[in-house]
Formats: structure tokens, sequence, C-alpha cells
């Protein structure tokens, strides 16, 4: 089930719902929300409060069943940290919190009034996407591959409401695509290797193009991609039986002959290192190696669902990598779409092998506006920046500006590294134009200087998303990264 959104202006305390979400400061300073509900409820805040029950410690919940004086059945109040230093990732987790906590109870609907809630910098459009965009992560559930339950007995959340002024619609109505996106790109990056594999990815986008205007979606197959000179992404297919496929999605929403902006996307469906054999443990977590896939796949549903008034393609190699008597192998000179032969030196440095030649496909095709990568593509790339940031590298200033701003305003946030040419002597090759691997040092930069020599005066930008793109653990699921950054680079760009 998926949540339903509205905006409301009902007075917190008068407000009938099965449960009301009030916002509470760490030393105790109510919301005018929380006052209003407290003042109804003939104190029953401040006595919580007074007695240390509520401490407003950032993301803490505590429950107020049925108090006296109030129209809503519960109130729950949401610690918001200190007032002072509130800034927007602290707004993102606290409504996240509210909502981890609501699905929690047995309701179906719930009344929030953090998006009242004031955050320096931000307006109320804002704040409204913001927290319908968390509500909708935090609601999200994989259920895909579980034995169907008899439906539990228990009510679910389906419907929240926030409180806001019609001013504000435009932030929900762009949320509701937004969490489209995100979900479809969860959906697909979470399923199973057996069941999302290259021939998968292709029927979900020729589904989602049969489903929507202006929009057309052509897969070319191994056959045809080796008639046009796909030499380095076919390399890294041979392995597998399950074939090759490159999806191209075109979204006509621009001007007539208006140029595209053009994604691309690292689609390895499973990434067993091939030859170069991955270690054992964790190896499942490389079924998330088509993260970029998902990413662009999920920015493009968002754009269409929003009816954003560009032309847009989104392009994926969709790959597996395993070993196999037919593998390529180390040593191997391969040549690409773009004629510059590669040597590889390790076969678990396949997504550049498959990205160049999609790269080069999609410059030579489109002749896009702007070209932008996204892959799980270095290792290297989580050492250096963690789970928290995207790798965003290019060599135009002013575009890793935008997309940096993007992710910061949608909290989807990305963090430069240089792509000076200083690094490329890492790739030199005694066989062929290029190596597949710069050796230790900078290894997401290296990989990003890779794909560089394939964009060679494109306005080109490349997005490792290696450490964002999933939630690691067991039960880590795929978190949808980098949609609403991609999404809100777009929308800035059609203002
Ligand atoms: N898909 C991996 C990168 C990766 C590793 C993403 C761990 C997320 C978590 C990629 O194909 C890969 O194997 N890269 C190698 C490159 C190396 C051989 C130069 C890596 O990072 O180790
Ligand atoms: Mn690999
Ligand atoms: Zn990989």
């Amino acid at each position: 089930m998926t949540l339903q959104f509205s905006l409301g202006s009902a007075a917190p305390e008068t407000v009938d719902t099965p449960c009301v979400v009030v916002g509470v400061y760490e030393n105790g300073v109510l919301t005018s929300a929380a006052a209003r509900v407290d003042t109804a409820a003939h104190g029953a805040i401040k006595r919580q409060v007074e007695s240390g029950d509520i401490n407003g410690k950032a993301g803490t919940t505590t429950l107020l069943y049925a108090p006296e004086g109030v129209t809503a059945k519960r109130v729950l109040v949401v610690g918001l940290g200190t007032q002072k230093t509130l800034d927007g990732a602290r707004y993102q987790r606290v409504n996240s919190e509210a909502v981890r906590a609501l699905g929690r109870l047995p309701i179906d609907s719930a009344v929030s009034y953090l998006s009242e809630v004031d955050v320096p910098g931000h307006d109320a459009i804002w704040r409204v996407r913001t927290a319908a965009l968390a509500a909708d992560h935090a609601a999200y559930r994989y259920t895909a591959t579980f034995k169907p339950r008899d439906k539990s007995p228990q009510p679910e959340l389906g419907a929240l409401t926030l409180a806001a002024g019609h001013e504000a619609q435009i932030g929900l109505d762009q949320a509701v695509a937004m969490a489209e996106g995100v979900r479809f790109a969860r959906e697909l990056a979470n399923l199973p290797p057996n069941i999302c594999n290259p021939a998968y990815i292709a029927d979900q986008a020729s589904r989602f193009a049969d489903q929507h205007d202006k929009v057309s979606c052509k897969v070319l197959d191994h056959e045809v991609m080796g008639e046009l000179g796909f030499g380095s992404l076919l390399a890294v297919g041979r392995g597998s039986a399950n074939k090759p496929k490159l999806v191209v999605l075109e979204y006509k929403g621009g001007a007539e002959g208006d140029k595209p902006y053009a994604f691309v996307g690292k689609g390895i469906t499973f990434d067993t290192g091939g030859i170069s054999l991955k270690p054992g443990p964790g190896m499942e977590e490389m079924k998330f190696d088509m993260g970029g896939a998902a990413g662009v796949l999920g920015s493009f549903v968002a754009t269409v669902k929003l009816g954003l008034p560009v032309n847009l393609v989104c392009v994926v190699p969709a790959v597996e990598n395993m070993p196999d008597g037919d593998s390529y192998r180390p040593g191997d000179v391969l040549t690409s779409l773009s004629g510059l032969t590669i040597e590889v030196l390790n076969t678990d440095a396949e997504g550049r092998l498959i990205l160049c030649d999609a790269l080069t496909y999609t410059a030579q095709t489109f002749q896009p506006k702007v070209l932008i990568d996204a892959a799980t593509l270095t290792g290297a790339c989580v050492i250096a920046l963690g789970k928290h940031a995207s790798g965003v590298m290019s060599k135009h200033d002013d575009l890793a500006a935008e997309l940096i701003a993007a992710g910061e305003h949608a909290l989807d946030r990305a963090w430069r590294l240089p792509l000076w040419d200083e690094y490329q002597v890492q790739l030199e090759s005694g066989f062929a134009d290029v190596a597949n691997i710069g050796g230790k040092n900078a290894g997401a930069i290296t990989a990003g200087c890779f794909l560089a020599r394939f964009t060679e005066g494109q306005r080109w930008a490349h997005l490792d998303i290696a450490g964002t793109a999933w939630d690691e653990g067991r039960k880590g699921l795929a978190t949808g990264r980098p949609v609403s950054l991609l999404v809100q680079w777009l929308i800035d760009r059609s203002v």
C-alpha cells in the first residue's frame, strides 16, 4: 500500500483523526501546534515534559492516548532537538521517525503538524515536499519475494495529511512524483538478481513506455550491439547466460527539436567480479550493482509523472558479470564503440566497461545538452565519502555546482572529487589506448578519468553512488538515491 498525501489546515486540537503529530524542542519548548494541543488537553504534554518522559531529543516519539480535551484519538509527540540548530537534515529525520512510529500503531491515517516547524532557509513548499518524501521513504516495505500472508487484521497507515496552506500544493505534487520515482528505483534494486536480470529491466522500461504518453522505449539486444561495435560492453556480458540489453527511454516533454538531457545508469544486475572473482562474504550485495540504472530509471519515472517541460533520454546498459568458460579475462584487449582500445587488467572493474560504450552511444545518438551518469562504480568512493554523500566528478565547475546544490536542496547530498588530467597517467597501458584500472591510489577518481576519455566534448558529469545506493547489512534496502538529486536538478533546469 502506498501512502496517500493531502494538505490540511484544521486546528491541531480539533482535527478529527486517529492521530495528530506535533513537535517539541529539546529544552521543553513546544511548537505552536504542540502548545495548542497542550492547552486544550489541560497541560498533558507539559506534564510529561516536566516529568522528563518527553525530552525533545531529535527523533524520539511519545504517544498520548485519548487525552481529554482534544478531538484526535491520539497525540504523537515528536522530539525535534534544539531549536537553534534545527536544519534540513534533522527536519527530514524527525519526519521519518514520526512515520515509523505511526506505522507501529493500529491506525489508517494521521495528521502531522511537523510541516509547520520553521527550518531556516526553507519555505513551506520545501517543508511539505521534504516531509512527504521522508514519510514515503519510511513507509516503504519490500514485499515482492515473501510468501503472501493473510492480510493482517491491523489497519495500516494509508493516508497522511500535512498541515500547510494551498501555496504548498506544488511541494506536495513534486513529492508525490519524486516518491513514485524513488519507489520505482528501490523496488527494482531490491529485487533478487535471479529476477532482476537484463531482460527484466528492459521489460520494466518498455512497459512504462507503453503506459505513458510522450514516452518511447527501444531495447538493443546483444546481436544489434555486436553489429554496432559495443565491444567493451559485450565483453563484460559474455560470461552470463542472461544476455546484455541496452535500454533506451525517451521522453518528449519539451520543445520539438530541443536537445535532450541524458542520464546513463550502470545496470550490472549482478557483479561476481567475473574471472577476477570477488570474495564470497557480502557478494549478495552485488545485486545492487544496478543501482545507477534504477536511479536513472526512477528519475525518468518522476520526470514523466511531474510532466516537466524537458526532453530527457535515459540509457541503461544492463549486463551480468559472471565467470564462465566464455568470460572475458584479464589481459584481453577490447575495442570499444568509440574505437579506443582497452586493456582489461581486472574483470571486476566492469562498470566503466559497460558505461563507456553506453556513454559513446548516447552522445553519438542524441548529442545531449548535458550527459550525466550514475553508477555504483567503486569501493574507493565508499572509502572516501562513506554512506552519506555520492561522489560527483566533472570537468565543468558549473555543472558540478548545480548537481551539488540540487543534492543539498533535496537532501540527497553529493560531494565533488577532482578529475584532473594528472591522474590519467595511472590508466596508461602498454597494450591498448587505456587500461581499465588505475592502481590503488584514488580509485574513484581514476574510474571517473576512464569515463572522461569517452565523453570528450560532452557537458558531462559522473555520480559515483557506490556508498549511497543502498543501506548496508543483512536487511539493507535500496535507498532510491540519486533520484531526488537528479529530479531536483531537472526541476531547477526547467524554471
Ligand atoms: N560494483 C563494484 C563497486 C562497488 C564495490 C560498489 C563495493 C559498492 C560496494 C565495481 O564493479 C567494482 O568491483 N569495482 C572495483 C574496482 C577495482 C577492481 C579497480 C572495486 O571498487 O574494488
Ligand atoms: Mn566489479
Ligand atoms: Zn560493479
